[in-house]
């Protein structure tokens, strides 16, 4: 056999193909045609006898991939004409995200104030022992202060602002709104931000946050408080949510109160109507109330180290955590309030 013999198969192996590929006959009687007994592989490969020597091991390899090649299609053929797709199915949901139910709990509070003319603002969650604590009327030993289970920072101290603390609420931002003003009121703000506490259990997390209103005018009184908190029940809570002040005690305010809001559950009665017309106390709240955080007329001297004289210009003030603002709101009985911050998708993606 002359050395041509090798291209000579080439030549068929593509012709072979060609026609393959344009044949239009059924799967079967197509298999049978090429891959049979007597079929045209097997004749093609007959010519292998006159492939000389030394190309034999290609040939054989063209040969093969030849075959590998008709097998597939043939088999890809078969699986084409049984194999269907049913466009009325539905499609395949791609799993979503979504806010954060405290940062969805932020954003409906901010909403609630600004529509009242208050303005959004964020202050340092590292600050000055000063704003603090001493602006606020609470100088560096004195006892309220332990409330507060502050988180000291190691800075270098200085002279007038003290030490710095991780801040354990909201109320820095006062007198930090008072100097922004320039000591120049009105004043409405509503500061959000992250707090941070040395406590840590059910009810408890290192980290929270609060929220705090400030409003500083002249003929400022406890009935513009009672009217802005009256407002937030309706709002947050729903229609007929009523708010309630009990006199307390904080060093910033005066005087000062706590804020309880009713019950929407048992609708501020601390009793449930069961189906068989019995009432029963209220599970969800203690007799028709709900402790929420603390207020105040702001006192003279918060005024003062902000810059603005009290004789002329009185204000009052709010601060509650909301993490307690919205589990209330949703009648959540959440048993370990860390949750809302172990990363914990089933958890989370429940609100
Ligand atoms: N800062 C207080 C706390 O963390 C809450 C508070 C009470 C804020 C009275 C106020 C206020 O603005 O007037 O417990």
């Amino acid at each position: 056999m002359s050395d041509n013999s090798i291209n000579n198969l080439k030549q068929a192996i593509t012709k072979l193909r060609t026609q393959f590929d344009n044949e239009d006959l059924d799967l079967d009687a197509k298999k049978t045609a090429y891959l049979g007994k007597k079929g045209s592989f097997n004749e093609l490969s007959k010519e292998i006898k006159n492939v000389s020597n030394e190309n034999k091991r290609e040939a054989g390899k063209l040969l093969n991939e030849l075959k590998q090649y008709l097998q597939k299609n043939l088999v890809d053929n078969s699986q084409q004409k049984t194999e269907w797709t049913d466009l009325t199915l539905p499609g395949i949901k791609q799993k979503k995200g979504h806010i954060h139910p405290i940062s969805q709990a932020i954003e409906e509070i901010s909403d609630i104030f600004q529509k009242i003319g208050f303005t959004r603002v964020r202050y340092p969650e590292v600050d000055w022992d000063f704003y603090a604590f001493e602006a606020l009327n609470m100088p560096s030993d004195h006892p309220a202060r332990d409330e507060w289970e502050t988180f000291f920072v190691k800075t270098p101290q200085n002279k007038k602002m003290g030490k710095m603390v991780l801040t354990p609420h909201t109320s820095n931002g006062q007198v930090r709104e008072m100097e922004r003003l320039k000591s120049k009121p009105p004043i409405r703000m509503i500061n959000v931000a992250r707090c941070y506490r040395r406590q840590q259990d059910v009810t408890h997390t290192q980290m929270f946050h609060q929220f705090e209103g400030l409003v500083v005018d002249k003929g400022i009184t406890i009935q513009h408080l009672k009217g802005t908190l009256d407002y937030f029940a309706e709002k947050f809570y729903g229609p007929g949510t009523k708010s309630r002040i009990r006199p307390f005690h904080f060093q910033f305010t005066e005087p000062s109160f706590e804020v309880d809001f009713s019950c929407h559950i048992c609708k501020g009665t601390g009793l449930i109507t069961d189906e068989h017309g019995d009432k029963n106390k209220c599970s969800f709240c203690k007799s028709g109330w709900h402790e929420v955080g603390g207020a105040g007329m702001v006192h003279p001297n918060v005024l003062k180290a902000g810059g603005i004289d009290p004789q002329e210009y009185t204000g009052f003030a709010f601060g509650w955590g909301v993490e307690r603002t919205y589990t209330l709101k949703e009648g959540l009985n959440i048993d370990d309030i860390r949750y809302f911050y172990s990363g914990e998708s089933r958890f989370l993606k429940q609100f």
